[in-house]
């Protein structure tokens, strides 16, 4: 197990909220849901291995980042931070995908758990096979071919049309190091399927998604709910899949309440 120091920052006091961004951003991703829940508890946003300030070098690219490998680096960031208190973990998308082997892996560590804009199964296998040749070419010419791709899926129709302060800030966190990119790529490509993993879930969870989701949808993601025991299911009005961004202050009103109620 190859271990990452991960950049992290910690605001508000209180019971452990760990935020976990998606790909691919960075910890900025989380910025109005980690005011709101900083008046009721001590959240904790990080940057997964090659992102924000926790960049690769750049040039560098490691193979692969798998979402086992950004959970155990999770697990150490949390012991760097002085955190001995089960954490609400919060991961959306990609940080929904490195939650299951935190739960599998540190299961002593989560007390709550909130899954955002997620999926459970894997990649199918023209879906791998996409990733890998997205790899290869932003590898070669940089993000701009990805970000391209991604930002329409990313958004719900009337955000792209008529939202162009959110298509910006969105497309400008997006910005991460070609290795960083790849290297999730193709970790994500090789996540294993969570569905059997839902049924065993223990703690007190909630599931929420953008009622426009192109990515993880609203059917998918109820599927989630009902696997997971209590689980609580919310639907945002409006939104795409960036739900931090085109419904930031519905998300940050669902997690304060789950937080303070879970
Ligand atoms: C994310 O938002 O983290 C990505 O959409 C996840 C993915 O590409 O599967």
């Amino acid at each position: 197990m190859t271990l990452r120091k991960l950049a992290f920052q910690t605001r508000g006091r209180g019971r452990p909220v760990l935020l976990v961004h998606g790909f691919p951003f960075h910890r900025a991703q989380w910025e109005a849901q980690a005011e709101a829940l900083a008046q009721h508890a001590l959240v904790i946003t990080a940057d997964l291995r090659g992102f924000g300030e926790s960049a690769f070098e750049p040039g560098f690219d490691p193979g692969v980042s798998t979402m086992e490998q950004h959970a155990d680096d999770l697990a150490a960031m949390l012991d760097a931070a002085g955190v001995k208190e089960p954490v609400t973990f919060v991961g959306f998308s990609m940080g929904g995908y490195v939650a299951f082997p935190f739960f599998n892996r540190h299961r002593p560590r989560l007390g709550a758990l909130a899954l955002c804009d997620t999926r459970a199964i894997a990649d199918t296998p023209d879906g791998a096979a996409g990733r890998a040749t997205m790899a290869a070419k932003v590898l070669a010419e940089g993000p701009k071919p990805l970000v391209d791709g991604m930002l329409p899926k990313l958004l719900a129709p009337a955000t792209l049309a008529n939202r162009p302060e959110i298509v910006e800030r969105v497309r400008a966190l997006m910005q991460a190091p070609r290795g960083a990119i790849a290297a999730a790529l193709r970790g994500m490509a090789q996540r294993p399927d969570s569905t059997p993993l839902l049924a065993k879930i223990d703690v007190p969870t909630l599931v929420v998604v953008g009622e426009h989701d192109a990515i993880s949808s609203p059917a998918e993601m109820r599927g989630i709910a009902s696997a997971i025991r209590g689980a609580k299911f919310v639907q945002l009005a409006g939104a795409g899949h960036m739900t931090t961004h085109e419904t930031p202050e519905e998300l940050s009103r669902a997690l304060v309440e789950f937080v303070t109620k879970a």
